[in-house]
């Protein structure tokens, strides 16, 4: 353990250690915002995401009442392309206000956000922020637009421009009426969707906090205008209590209301859940996910076009001929509900969540250092990943204690059954306690050792993660054993 390290260095350092995450195109030197997620990382990360897919969408009840939520309500699914038709983007606003303002030092080329020059530092002379510096020569702030271009088909003209999706959000708007015709739902219901994003961000930062690829995961919940100020107050403390029951139970999570003013235009109600990542100076949070309440502006963006505030109203922003600037698909996106007898556009309620900052921030939540006695008894020091075992990429590690005498045999044997249940590892190189320190880092939760009295009664020691704690306890056991403590 370096003691020289800042808790997210030594982070960052575990995770490329022992194949969580590693920079993108590495040995190219890496590109700037682009992740890969290693062989733990894989794991852990479709972890996070099933759990949510779960939670959310395949473990819920559409019969019963939640408890807190207004009513009862049906979840479904659904995975739209990265790349929409052009128009999406112009109706949802996207393409004229999606875009950050940046700076840039017309002596050393640098670029920066406009609103991190002041906790920024100069390249040339990081002590100083950008400006600072007598040879600093910023311009004023310009409009950068966070969406990605690409073409559709050969022809590089701009009849031919299409962009990589920067939220999912907008495929389920888009499919609003699909799902509606297609399915059994009826409104109050939510759409869910798991799936890349792509920001070209000005600065990329904070390991994968802030990238240029990532996912995310995002609610769209339809429900009646009268009904939306519950929904927004039953999601926002859902979203809260789903971090918390998988470990995210210290003060560094909060929820934060957003004032009027940080709110966007269209928005009635936005809180962001927010974590107190490492890299952050202490007493700041960043952002996990972001809960809005919507109003109708979505779908009537999809029907009318793209909409701007006019006073207290949402109204289609027209050109200089009267016409919509942005004409949104023309189809009638309104919702006619049987049991009130009347019309609507429903409003939506709108989770968003990023997978990669969530999964980001269960690492940094279970990255602890303690001190354990070693198999001499001796006093060392361990980092150890206390992740939930739902999250855990490995659920259990097997080992024989030593390459003989039968014990590889057996652990090969119970490493197989307990492989038709979870994701197991077998690993029968190095002393105990290096496979012990490894298999900590690695977050996972149990670790079975086969040893002499296994061949005598056929028993093994069953280790804690957490507690170091070794328990004897039959093979025969093991299973149920698992499945419960897994399940706690
Ligand atoms: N549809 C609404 C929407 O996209 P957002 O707050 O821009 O809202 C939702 O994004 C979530 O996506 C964020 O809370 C964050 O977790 C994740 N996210 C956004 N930009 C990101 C980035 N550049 N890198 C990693 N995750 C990001």
């Amino acid at each position: 353990m370096s003691k020289s390290q800042s808790p997210m260095e030594k982070i960052v350092s575990l995770c490329k250690r022992r194949g969580f995450i590693y920079p993108s195109s590495e040995i190219y030197g890496g590109i700037g915002g682009f992740w890969d997620y290693g062989p733990l990382g894989v794991e852990l990360k479709r972890n996070v995401r099933e759990a949510w897919w779960r939670d959310m969408v395949t473990g819920h009840d559409d019969t019963v009442v939640p408890p807190e939520a207004p009513t009862a309500y049906a979840m479904v699914g659904l995975e739209s392309t990265i790349i929409m038709h052009p128009q999406v983007w112009k109706a949802s606003g996207h393409f004229d206000l999606f875009y950050d303002l940046f700076v840039d030092c017309r002596t050393c080329k640098a670029r920066f956000r406009a609103d991190q020059v002041d906790g920024g530092s100069c390249p040339r002379k990081p002590s100083k922020r950008p400006g600072e510096h007598d040879d600093c020569d910023l311009t004023d702030p310009r409009e950068f637009n966070l969406m990605f271009k690409t073409y559709v088909g050969a022809l590089l003209d701009p009849t031919a421009e299409a962009y990589l999706r920067p939220e999912t959000a907008q495929g389920m708007f888009v499919n609003f009426k699909n799902v509606l015709s297609t399915s059994r739902v009826k409104v109050p219901f939510g759409i869910a969707q798991i799936g890349k994003s792509f920001r070209n961000e000005i600065t990329p930062r904070n390991f994968t906090f802030r990238s240029r690829e990532f996912e995310q995961m995002e609610i769209e919940f339809f429900c009646s205008p009268e009904s939306s100020q519950d929904w927004y107050t039953y999601w926002r403390d859902r979203r809260v209590a789903w971090y918390e029951a998988l470990g995210l139970q210290s003060d560094r999570l909060r929820l934060r209301e957003h004032g009027p003013k940080e709110r966007a235009h269209y928005s009635c109600g936005t809180a962001d859940i927010e974590y107190a990542f490492p890299f952050l100076p202490e007493g700041e949070f960043g952002e996990l996910e972001g809960v809005s309440h919507r109003s109708d502006f979505d779908l009537r963006s999809h029907m009318e076009g793209k909409l701007v505030r006019e006073g207290d109203d949402l109204v289609v922003e027209r050109d200089e001929h009267g016409q919509p600037r942005h004409p949104g698909s023309g189809k009638d996106l309104s919702y006619f509900d049987d049991a009130a007898q009347r019309k609507y556009v429903p409003h939506v309620i709108e989770p968003a969540a990023g997978a990669d900052r969530m999964t980001l921030a269960f690492l940094c939540e279970a990255y602890a250092e303690d001190i354990i006695p070693d198999e001499k008894g001796v006093p060392q020091e361990r980092i150890v990943l206390k992740l939930h075992p739902r999250l855990a990429p490995t659920k259990a590690a097997v080992f024989p204690l030593i390459k003989k005498d039968g014990h590889p045999e057996i652990a090969a044997e119970i490493y197989r059954d307990l492989k038709s249940h979870w994701n197991v590892v077998y690993d029968e190189r190095g002393s105990i306690g290096k496979r012990y320190r490894r298999q900590d880092e690695s977050g996972t939760p149990f670790c079975v050792t086969v040893d002499s009295q296994t061949l005598e009664d056929r028993t093994v020691t069953l280790r804690d993660r957490d507690t170091t704690a070794q328990e004897r306890v039959a093979i025969d056991d093991l299973v149920g054993l698992l499945r419960d403590r897994l399940a706690a």
